[in-house]
């Protein structure tokens, strides 16, 4: 039996969680700071290391407690490394290294976009290698082959913003607060995905995302209709109605996209398992329609539960353990990086 304590404190949640043999969660513990970065309508970097460092300890101790387990009982803590902002990850980075040294565990980097990648091994339903791979978050949008455990090949990427930041700033310019995939998503199923005919950047022949056209169109057809000034909260102003179709509207043309761009790298790749994850995939209807495209194409299509989409320590755990199980350990003069590929 081999237990791993994930740690990931890549951006604004402080997660821990035991994961046995890379498969079975045990214990997954996220603490968010919502509370703390709405009044801003996004993250602010120092807010959030400073608030990891008090709640750290708490978070590992409540994920062993959950797990049933003591720091003797580990095999390894595996903690993320980057990409994220340095300060948040630095403090996951030195409360597992720290616990390492104290206690003589192996220690295991890992990669956060590897991590989200892994959050299906924790699924009952498994994909066979080789598996195409869609990650969209708030810091990344990509497209991966995935022959085998460690070993990817980027088939696209966003040349501008990522789907989840494109949610988060039209929820702030829609006076909707933050974080935006959950508020849009639940406006959008009384709005008519329709009645707004948003941008698609299809890029033709290419696997490349653009979001940022799609987020001006909005910004574009707030002020044309004269509905409000950006940075007021215009949700006050704005007929409710009209609202919720623009929020649909959004993300129709954001859900179009990704589907249209998987099925690209379906046929691209004569490869019929893909894996959508990363907080945005925690979206109904985005699982909805890669189903309905996965049925189209003959595909299987894995998505993790919507606690496993988004950030969490779990998925670091399972990539950890494949790590450690192939002898790849990490020193204790481990630094975080700001930016890495995978
Ligand atoms: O993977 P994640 O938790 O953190 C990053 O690695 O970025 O993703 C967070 C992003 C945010 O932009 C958030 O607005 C978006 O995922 N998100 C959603 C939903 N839940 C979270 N986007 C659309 N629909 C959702 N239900
Ligand atoms: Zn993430």
């Amino acid at each position: 039996m081999s237990i791993i304590l994930g740690i990931d404190t890549s951006c604004d949640d402080t997660a821990a969680a035991a994961v046995e043999s890379g498969t079975r969660v045990l214990a997954n513990i996220v603490s968010n700071q919502t509370e703390i970065h709405k009044k801003y309508g996004g993250i602010v970097p120092e807010l959030a290391s400073r608030r990891h460092i008090e709640m750290i300890w708490p978070v590992v101790n409540e994920a062993l407690k959950a797990a049933g387990i003591k720091l003797f009982d580990l095999s390894g803590v595996a903690v993320c490394h980057g990409p994220g902002l340095i300060g948040s990850l630095l403090v996951g980075c030195s409360f597992a290294k720290a616990i390492c040294y104290s206690k003589g565990i192996h220690l295991v980097a890992v990669n956060h976009l590897e991590g989200h990648i892994s959050s299906i091994f924790l699924e009952e339903s498994k994909p066979s290698f080789p598996f195409l791979a869609l990650i969209v978050s708030g810091g990344h949008t990509c497209l991966y082959r995935v022959d085998r455990f460690g070993a990817y090949s980027e088939l696209g990427r966003t040349r501008d913003d990522a789907a989840g930041e494109a949610y988060d700033k039209v929820s702030k310019l829609l006076g909707l607060g933050y974080p935006g995939g959950p508020l849009i998503e639940k406006i959008a199923q009384d709005g008519n995905p329709k009645a707004i005919d948003f941008p698609r950047a299809y890029l033709p022949e290419s696997l490349d995302f653009s979001f940022s056209g799609l987020k001006t169109a909005v910004l574009n057809f707030v002020k044309r209709n004269q509905l409000g000034v950006m940075g007021k909260d215009i949700a006050h102003i704005m007929h409710h109605a009209l609202l919720n179709d623009i929020a649909a509207s959004f993300q129709a043309s954001v859900i179009d996209v990704l589907v249209r761009k998987t099925e690209r790298a379906i046929k691209k790749e004569g490869i019929k398992r893909v894996v959508i994850t990363g907080g945005v995939a925690a979206n109904g209807e985005l699982r909805n329609r890669m189903k309905e495209m996965g049925d189209k194409q003959q595909a299987e299509v894995f998505i993790p539960t919507p606690s496993l989409c988004t950030d969490n320590a779990a998925m670091i755990a399972s990539a950890g353990y494949c790590h450690l199980k192939a002898g790849n350990t990490a020193g204790l003069n481990l630094n975080p990086k700001a930016y890495m590929s995978l």
